[in-house]
């Protein structure tokens, strides 16, 4: 009896998404460092939690697959590009990170649409919203950036832009309080 509920495709292309979302989380762990490198504790910090979350959404689609019946394979994640040369660097690379996670999702999703898979479809909804918040974020530092200065900024904007950045709100959880399973 086939008890595995995910077509070979979307078996694939979740387990690749699983692989990004692990890639995304080094991204964020390779900003985390540069930032500290260079004395912007408050993005460090910023970019250390978001890795984090990129982990826990691995972990989230690992159970799923799992629950579905289907089979994990944990892949190598490849090395980060180089770090940026500057913060306004850091925030584009945020960017275009998560709209390319956007659209590897999206492809997810309109294969579960075209195998009429109905229950990662709906699993996939808070993937999608998840994705919407973290290009708004993205989007907002970027614009923050420019208007500091962009590439060109100066140490008191950076000093001001990195204050602010360590204030500004995520929605998720902590390392810590990460429990993939809840
Ligand atoms: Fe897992 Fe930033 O998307």
């Amino acid at each position: 009896m086939k008890t595995n509920r995910l077509s070979p495709a979307l078996e694939k292309a979740l387990n690749d998404q699983i692989t990004l979302e692990a890639y995304s989380s080094q991204v964020y762990l390779m900003l985390s460092c540069w930032a500290d490198e260079n004395y912007l504790d408050g993005v460090s910090k910023f970019m250390m939690k978001h890795s984090a979350e990129e982990r826990l959404h691995m972990a989230k689609i690992i159970e799923y697959v799992q629950e579905r019946g289907g089979v994990v394979e944990i892949e190598a994640i490849d090395k980060p590009a180089e770090k940026p040369a500057n913060i306004y660097e850091c925030f584009e690379a945020v960017y275009k990170q998560e709209v390319l996670n956007t659209e590897a999702i999206y492809k997810i999703v309109k294969l579960s649409f075209d195998d009429q898979d109905w229950a990662t479809w709906n699993f996939l909804h808070w993937l999608v919203a998840e994705q919407r918040e973290e290009e708004k974020l993205a989007l907002e530092l970027l614009e923050k950036a420019k208007l500091a200065g962009g590439a060109k900024m100066t140490d008191t904007a950076k000093f001001e832009l990195n204050k602010l950045i360590a204030n500004t709100s995520q929605s998720f959880p902590t390392a810590d309080e990460v429990d993939p399973l809840a």
